[in-house]
């Protein structure tokens, strides 16, 4: 690793090249993002900040750091965890064990909640399966006035999430509470959102290799929807017609192996409901759009 005088450029170099060749990241891109991350982490600074500082010397105390960090990675910690941070729609949120880090794909379900709104308008919001409170948190961000309602069986994941609506200053649009599903909550809400577990228990490893139970650093809870993938969903979706205001949008993220099961279930609870399925930037059906009313 990182060798004393060396520059910055040249560790990141070698922590791109450790990267790739422990067989933590798949390819060069990611390794080059990763390595970046990592610098930029224990240099405190932006990436911008990077680029400009490539030919200056790495100080001993960040490059010690830096080994350490690095050694986690390379156990395959996964690096957000490493960080203690993970953007989502243009923002940083802390993330630790106690919840899942946030993907890229769920941004989906909040550009679709947005569109939604802008022509409806959106009051009262629940998200259901908070985590890190990133949905919960976006729109209150996203729509100014609309009072949000977050729901989680998990404590600690609720506490990871209250902490970060403390830090982006919406604590007092949320109201954060502990249960099954809708069961805490009571209607009606113009928009609903779920990112529900909803990865087939034996498949875990196959939709991603961080997810396969020898290695799996997230929440178990947070990602395992049973043997159909349908134990959280199935339970959900009879709920929404007793959440939902006359003229209302539910978000559900999914996965392409669900669509079926998801529909069956939308038209055997909510047979007026109108359901699009919704594909990711990868063209994946990521997410089950159902509306009600206009
Ligand atoms: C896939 S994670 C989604 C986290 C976050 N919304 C996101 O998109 O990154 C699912 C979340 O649902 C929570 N969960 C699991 N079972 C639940 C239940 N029965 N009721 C409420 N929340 C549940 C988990 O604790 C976890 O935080």
């Amino acid at each position: 690793m990182a060798a004393d005088g060396e520059t910055i450029g040249l560790a990141l170099v070698s922590v791109r090249a450790s990267l790739l060749d422990s067989g933590a990241v798949s390819d060069g891109e990611e390794a080059r993002a990763e390595s970046e991350i990592l610098l930029a982490h224990v240099l405190s600074i932006n990436s911008g900040g990077l680029i400009t500082s490539m030919t200056q010397p790495l100080p001993p105390e960040a490059a010690e750091r830096l080994a350490g960090l690095l050694k986690r990675r390379l156990q395959r910690e996964p690096l957000r965890y490493i960080t203690g941070s993970c953007p989502f729609y243009g923002r940083d949120f802390a993330v630790d064990r106690r919840v899942l880090i946030p993907r890229q794909e769920t941004e989906l379900v909040v550009e679709r909640a947005l569109r939604w709104a802008g022509r409806h308008g959106a009051v009262r919001i629940a998200d259901i399966g908070t985590g890190s409170g990133v949905l919960a948190i976006t729109l209150a961000l996203e729509l100014d006035g609309a009072e949000v309602h977050a729901v989680d069986i998990s404590p600690d994941a609720l506490d990871v999430a209250a902490q970060n609506a403390r830090r982006l200053g919406v604590a007092a649009n949320i109201g954060f509470h502990e249960g099954d599903l809708a069961d805490p909550l009571w209607g009606p809400f113009d928009i609903v959102v779920a990112n529900l577990p909803y990865v087939l228990a034996g498949r875990m490893g196959e939709v991603e290799p961080e997810l396969a139970p020898e290695v799996l650093a997230e929440p178990r809870l947070a990602l395992d929807g049973g043997p159909d993938g349908l134990d959280l969903i199935g339970r959900f979706v009879p709920q929404l017609p007793g959440l939902l205001s006359d003229e209302a949008i539910a978000l559900l993220e999914i996965d392409p192996p669900l669509v079926d099961g998801v529909r069956a279930l939308v038209e055997e609870h909510m047979p007026a409901a109108d359901m699009q399925i919704i594909d990711d930037l990868a063209g994946m059906a990521r997410v089950a759009e159902i509306t009600i009313g206009d």
